[in-house]
């Protein structure tokens, strides 16, 4: 959570700043906020309440522009200690005004350390931990350290997880930051350098990018990066180059990304579907480099949506490759006392690669033995320096807080694991193997059908929930991890209260929620225990309830039962809980636009989750 960016140079500052936080905004939008050392040797700091939109109304309003400004730091928050405020919000300074800090994580000692600046005559002006990193600053740079050595010294000092930044006025073109767990990118340029949370940030100037690992610190400028390690000890490390282009970031016609990352996902799946899947139905994951032989059980660990992903991969490994697995909430899983031994693969899903409850349950799983298979969409990510093998989903960036494209190409990544165990371990004839693999390329039409069909008969399904104040998403086997999937969706971006409930299991509770204000959205297809799906419908029906049914369009009878029909195309096994997604993703979406929501920045979230 929050977002951090960082510029050394002197051609651009402000705009690379800005642009830097606008494709960070996902990451936090309480409020944003900017430094930038001007030529007089002073900074100038910009900070305000509220999404992005109110810092650039700020700077263009600004008076004759920043003359050269040789560096800069940039902040978008997502509140965690003091609440959205113009004190609370980034950059902070330390004593004195010469020094600015941004960062995103957590000091969890920054109580201690807060007492003993004050005792020390330090006055603080806002509620956040990170006003702590600048007087420590500050009280080393008036002692006479320089800036790199003020961080190296202070960043020993931090407990709990960051990614820091920080400029001083007296040295001007340099910018220093380090991390710890929390996410930290340099974008090398040239005569210029830069740092963000997220290579997404900065993809419109560079892409050529340096990690920095956990424990690290770098000091750019605009001709030079320096690395270092926790010691002050110089690192060597080799620059990594990025494919996406800045264009895989704008929205490209569509009214917001959500809109534009669901469409996107025929794409989506084909690509996480290319050069893994031969002709002859055997699937290629060489590139994960794990022998998976001796596999004899899955343990997923993922959070939100990605969980939502891992209920589904359970269902294709243990169908296809008849091996046990278990689907644990990473935050969860971390404070459990795991089961486990070497022949246990843990899967560990992520778009992002960096949620930290995801990564702690991976370092849980080792205390076992477990190899760790990550699938994520983040190459270079936390997760992918973990584990010990990487599925990659390629997507592009997912900009839309709410994940869409990403979850349709995780299941797609763990049905090709299901085959690749399937095989390995011989549980299932090559002509169902080939067979599937020739229904899984079919995945991406299916979709693209699916958003055709439902983009005509939307309208009706969204005019339902007018007046409703929650609703019931029904499915069994398959689909029932959809389910839960749509009410997360509804309830992330439409602020609507929504269950997602196994068909069979809704007159143990649910039901009583039932009339007409709580619209139920029933799931059908094949594979899915269609009749049983329907009796249940008709028991909510009975009771004032108004169905959307999401079924194919030659479901005579779930189409005249329902209020309005979301069709879906059909599709075999392997492909259904695909198009039936779809649906459920546009559904969400029109009952957030009628209700006048901001679908991409819903209230209270943040699209990868770095604190505890
Ligand atoms: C946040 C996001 C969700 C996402 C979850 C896990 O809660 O709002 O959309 O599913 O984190 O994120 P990850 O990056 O680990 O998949």
């Amino acid at each position: 959570m929050c977002g951090i960016v960082g510029y050394a140079g002197g051609k651009r500052s402000v705009e690379v700043l800005m642009e830097g936080l606008r494709r960070l905004e996902y990451r936090g939008y309480d409020s944003a906020g900017l430094a930038v050392q001007l030529e007089d040797g002073g900074f100038e700091v910009l900070r305000r309440v509220g999404p992005l939109r109110e810092l650039e109304r700020a700077v263009a309003e600004r008076d004759g522009g920043f003359g050269l400004v040789r560096a800069g730091i940039g902040h978008t928050r997502w509140a965690t200690h003091g609440r959205p405020s113009e004190r609370n919000a980034h950059p902070h300074l330390g004593n004195g005004g010469r020094v600015a800090v941004v960062h995103n994580g957590i000091i969890e000692n920054h109580q201690k350390l807060r007492g003993d600046l004050e005792r020390r005559g330090f006055e603080f002006r806002s509620e956040t931990d990170t006003e702590v990193v600048a007087h420590l600053l500050s009280e080393r740079l008036e002692a006479g350290m320089s800036l790199p050595e003020a961080f190296g010294e202070v960043m020993g000092l931090l407990e709990g997880t960051f990614a820091i930044a920080a400029i001083s006025a007296d040295e001007p073109g340099t910018v220093v930051a380090g991390r710890r767990q929390s996410p930290l990118v340099v974008g090398l340029g040239e005569g210029e350098n830069f740092l963000a949370s997220g290579v997404p940030a900065l993809l419109g100037f560079t892409h050529r990018f340096l990690v920095v690992e956990s424990g690290e610190m770098v000091v750019i400028s605009g001709s030079e990066v320096r690395l270092a390690g926790p010691g002050g000890e110089p690192v060597e490390r080799e620059p990594f180059e990025v494919e996406w282009d800045a264009e895989a970031v704008e929205l490209g016609g569509f009214s917001d990304y959500m809109s534009k990352e669901i469409h996107e996902q025929p794409r989506a799946v084909r690509a996480t579907l290319d050069g893994r899947l031969g002709e002859d139905g055997v699937v290629d994951l060489s590139e994960v480099g794990l022998d998976l032989s001796g596999v004899r059980r899955v343990v997923v660990v993922a959070c939100g949506t990605a969980y939502h992903a891992g209920l589904l991969g359970k269902y294709y490994i243990e169908r296809y490759a008849r091996v046990p697995v278990e689907v644990a909430v990473a935050s969860e899983y971390r404070y459990s006392d795991p089961i486990g031994d070497p022949g246990t693969l843990v899967v560990a899903i992520s778009q992002s690669g960096e949620t930290t409850d995801t990564l702690a349950a991976v370092e849980a799983a080792r205390s076992f033995g477990g190899r760790v298979l990550a699938v994520t969409n983040t190459r270079g990510s936390l997760i992918t320096r973990e584990a010990d093998g990487v599925l990659l989903t390629r997507t592009g960036p997912e900009i839309c807080v709410a994940a869409t494209k990403t979850f349709v190409a995780q299941v797609v990544a763990l049905e090709l694991l299901a085959m690749e165990l399937a095989r390995c371990r011989g549980t299932l004839p090559d002509e169902r193997l080939q067979e599937l693999a020739t229904e899984l390329r079919l995945a991406p039409e299916r979709i693209q059908n699916t958003l055709e069909l439902v983009s005509c008969s939307l309208e009706q399904a969204v005019s339902l929930f007018e007046e409703a104040r929650c609703c019931l998403f029904l499915g069994r086997g398959i689909a029932y991890p959809v389910a839960l999937e749509g009410a997360l969706k509804l309830k992330e971006i439409s602020y609507l209260p929504a269950e997602g409930y196994p068909a069979g299991e809704m007159k143990h509770g649910p039901i009583a929620l039932i009339d007409e204000t709580c619209p139920v959205v029933a799931l059908f297809g094949d594979g899915v225990h269609r009749e049983k799906t329907l009796s249940n419908v008709y028991e909510t029906m009975a009771r004032g309830a108004r169905v959307v049914a999401v079924a194919p369009p030659d479901d005579r009878e779930a189409a005249q039962m329902a209020s309005a029909v979301l069709p879906v195309a059909r599709a075999p096994e392997a492909v259904v809980p695909l198009v039936l997604t779809v649906p459920l993703q546009m559904l969400a979406h029109g009952v957030a636009r009628e209700r006048g929501l901001d679908v991409d920045k819903p209230r209270n979230l943040a699209k990868s989750v770095t604190v505890e």
